[in-house]
């Protein structure tokens, strides 16, 4: 999709939101594939599997909802508190303070409309111009990062990305790579004092890479020296929903701001994120949902309240997101092993540690991803190009035009064939 064409003039904040954009282009896609164009062989964007033992979990709790007939009709009359519902709150700081022994109160949670919504006030909040004084913006320290914060900004270069370090962790004859962060250039940029926080998505989206736990802790310490906060997006990670192959342990502190969405466990449509941290922050994100929408979409929280009291929440993952993802995962590396792996040389993939992507290096790709992708596109498959995900570098690598996003959420038939047909593109690039 391009950028709005209109006779109106648009302010700098208008032109900003309405020129084309990764994200756009990638919500464009996804949500035509999954309306008017179904045959289109997605493994584009970051929609979640329909996953039965889900979906039953889901029309049972709006069962539960509507047998009640006063629950039901207060759950559409009524507006929220800009925070959020004050018993899905109390009750998810409870469950994380039972569950995880985080030392939080409802002061510590606020519901915003989506995750994408509360990462978009958050950034806004800490970075940008304070009093006339050079702006202050957010370190993404490990690129490529999620496409979804790279137009957030209202002002202007909000992110800064660095470059990670790259290891093979079964030797390169293996074909799998590991990024990792570079810590010595993270704290050097923050000696730079212009950064409002620090921000990584664990698992990442797009590699599947989830940062370790020394790392994490390297990073959480790092951060508390330099007096800034740590935002870990877990979209799709600890401890819910859990899409998590290998061990993964959330880490809490008073600097630490962890933000929560509903979208992976099977409800996208809800537009539900929850955002755990300082009660200043928690409290200014609050405001800005006032001012921005007056209140959130009350039926995400009060589909899950219950397994939120009872910890239920805690444990989709483990019984049920993380082997059903695992098992895709694993079919969509045989199937880029058997159709990429075959006629190319100068291929590897991420290890795949979480989220739901593959994320592929084509070595000494002649063409850009960009054009990949149309020639994908045209075929009737969607992928997401890698360019997108490398924004904010300080200066040009050539890797980020090597890589592709392919989502492995969909059927795993849809997933095969859409492998197999970029192994074909891939032998007359
Ligand atoms: C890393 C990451 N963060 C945040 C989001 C936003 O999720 P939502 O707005 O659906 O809650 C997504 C969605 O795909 C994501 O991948």
């Amino acid at each position: 999709m391009d950028s709005v064409q209109t006779a109106y003039a648009f302010s700098d904040v208008g032109a900003k939101f309405t020129r084309h954009s990764g994200i756009l282009e990638l919500m464009d896609d996804l949500g035509r594939a999954m309306t008017i164009h179904p045959d289109m062989l997605m493994l584009g964007g970051g929609n979640p599997a329909a996953v039965p033992q889900m979906q039953a979990l889901w029309r049972e709790q709006m069962n539960r909802l509507m047998a009640d007939g006063d629950a039901f009709d207060r759950l559409l009359a009524n507006y929220n508190p800009p925070q959020g519902n004050p018993h899905f709150v109390a009750a998810f700081a409870a469950m994380l303070q039972r569950e995880l022994g985080w030392p939080v109160g409802p002061e510590h949670v606020v519901v915003t409309s989506g995750e994408q919504s509360g990462l978009f006030f958050l950034f806004n909040l800490l970075a940008g111009r304070v009093d006339g004084r050079p702006a202050r913006r957010i370190l993404l320290p490990m690129a490529p990062e999620y496409i979804g914060y790279a137009d957030q900004g209202l002002s202007e270069d909000m992110f800064v990305t660095l470059r990670p370090t790259i290891s093979w962790p079964h030797g390169e004859e293996a074909h799998i790579f590991k990024y990792h962060l570079d810590l010595d250039a993270v704290a050097d940029r923050l000696a730079q004092g212009d950064i409002a926080a620090v921000a990584i998505s664990r698992p990442c989206n797009p590699t599947g890479n989830v940062l370790d736990h020394d790392e994490l802790i390297a990073l959480t310490e790092l951060t508390e020296r330099f007096g800034v906060l740590l935002i870990v997006d877990g979209a799709y990670g600890v401890p819910f929903p859990g899409i998590v192959f290998g061990e993964a342990e959330p880490h809490w502190a008073p600097h630490v701001v962890h933000t929560f969405s509903l979208s992976k466990l099977g409800l996208p449509g809800t537009r539900t994120g929850i955002i755990v941290g300082p009660p200043e922050i928690t409290a200014a994100l609050g405001s800005m949902v006032a001012i921005v929408g007056l209140a959130n979409s009350n039926l995400g929280q009060q589909l899950v309240l219950p397994l939120v009291e009872s910890g239920e929440l805690l444990t989709c993952g483990p019984k049920v997101l993380r082997p059903f993802y695992a098992a895709r995962s694993l079919a969509a590396q045989n199937a880029v092993r058997e159709f990429v792996g075959e006629r190319i040389d100068q291929w590897a993939m991420h290890e795949s540690q979480g989220a739901f992507f593959l994320w592929l290096w084509l070595r000494g790709l002649p063409i850009t991803t960009r054009d990949l992708y149309q020639r994908l596109k045209e075929r009737g498959v969607l992928v997401v190009p890698g360019e997108y995900f490398f924004y904010g570098l300080a200066e040009p690598w050539a890797h980020q035009h090597e890589c592709l996003r392919v989502s492995f959420a969909q059927a795993p038939e849809v997933v095969r064939e859409g492998i197999r047909l970029l192994g074909e593109e891939l032998s007359c690039a």
